[in-house]
């Protein structure tokens, strides 16, 4: 990596340090990462940790080339899973919606590309990714609830800000200290035929699923998932992105490859949250098989005549 590259961007981190980084990831993949190596396995990117001169801590997120493949075989997932539309951006597309969103959601933080390498420099948000918040039994119940409606919210924010997350689950939202959410890892986008208000109910969607596959047992939290999905969407509360989804969901079944994407540990919980989901959607049964097949659930299953 050459020095200019990222020179009076983020001038805290020193070069040498970033092209060790970056040098030391090129060979990595998580196809050799055991379970439990690290608390966060996550499939498409690599991040190293780097102490700042001003005493700060700076992850670099890189993509190394083993990693196309998890990409295409997530792609692959992708297309046969009910989360239709998305797709894992190539590198540069990918660089430059991160950073463009890291920066413009946070302009207090340093952000920005190591282009030579394409990687992605940025601050570290000092707080407890969502997924550990809501799983953690040391944390009161009414503060779990707090937290899910404060990733409601920031969603609607971001939304208003005119952008979409791609995927916003659990292990993708930070929460520091003040309670306060930052979304993360703007490396999923949709189909450009999808319209704004698509996306943003493409986007509460996958929220509202990971957020109840959070909770290994309905009820975890003192909330049946109905009261869950209700404050969710009494937060967000844009009507035009509710009646959306109400009147085309793409759940249920999304297919189990997907169950990582969701943060979710437990293949039963997967299915009964989205069970849950569509009945609290009440009459709309459109069945988004895989995302394949369009049919009416009352057609096929007409006991009435
Ligand atoms: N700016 C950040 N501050 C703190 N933690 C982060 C930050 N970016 C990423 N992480 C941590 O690294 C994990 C993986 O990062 P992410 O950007 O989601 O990569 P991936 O695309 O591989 O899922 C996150 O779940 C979070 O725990
Ligand atoms: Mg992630």
């Amino acid at each position: 990596m050459r020095k200019e590259d990222h020179q009076g961007k983020v001038s805290k981190v020193s070069a040498s340090e970033i092209e060790e980084a970056i040098d030391d990831s090129y060979l990595d993949t998580t196809f050799f990462q055991k379970a439990g190596e690290s608390e966060n396995v996550h499939f498409s990117s690599v991040i190293k940790e780097i102490e700042g001169e001003d005493e700060k801590t700076y992850l670099v997120k890189i993509r190394p080339p083993l990693f196309f493949l998890h990409g295409l075989l997530s792609n692959i997932s992708r297309a046969l899973s009910g989360i239709k539309n998305t797709k894992i951006m190539d590198n540069e597309e990918w660089l430059k919606r991160e950073v463009e969103h890291f920066k413009e959601l946070y302009p207090e933080m340093s952000a920005d590309y190591v282009q030579h390498d394409n990687a992605f420099l940025m601050e570290k948000i000092d707080g407890e990714v969502a997924k550990k918040v809501l799983c953690s039994s040391d944390i009161e119940p009414s503060k779990k609830s707090e937290v899910i409606c404060e990733m409601a919210d920031a969603l609607k924010l971001l939304h208003e800000k005119g952008k979409y997350h791609g995927e916003p689950n659990t292990s993708n939202c930070i929460i520091d200290e003040e309670g306060e959410v930052y979304w993360i890892d703007f490396e999923t986008q949709y189909d450009e035929s999808l319209t704004d208000l698509e996306k943003r109910a493409r986007d509460l969607e996958q929220l509202l699923l990971s957020v109840l596959v959070s909770f290994r047992e309905e009820g975890e939290i003192g909330m049946e998932d109905n009261e869950i999905i209700e404050i969710i969407f009494d937060e967000y509360g844009d009507e035009d992105v509710l009646s959306l989804i109400k009147e085309d969901t793409s759940f249920p079944l999304v297919g189990p490859h997907r169950i990582f994407q969701f943060s979710s540990d437990s293949l039963i919980r997967f299915y009964q949250a989205q069970w849950n989901i569509m009945d609290y959607l009440g009459n709309n049964w459109n069945i988004d098989l895989e995302g394949n097949w369009d049919f009416e659930f009352e057609e096929v299953f007409d006991l009435s005549s």
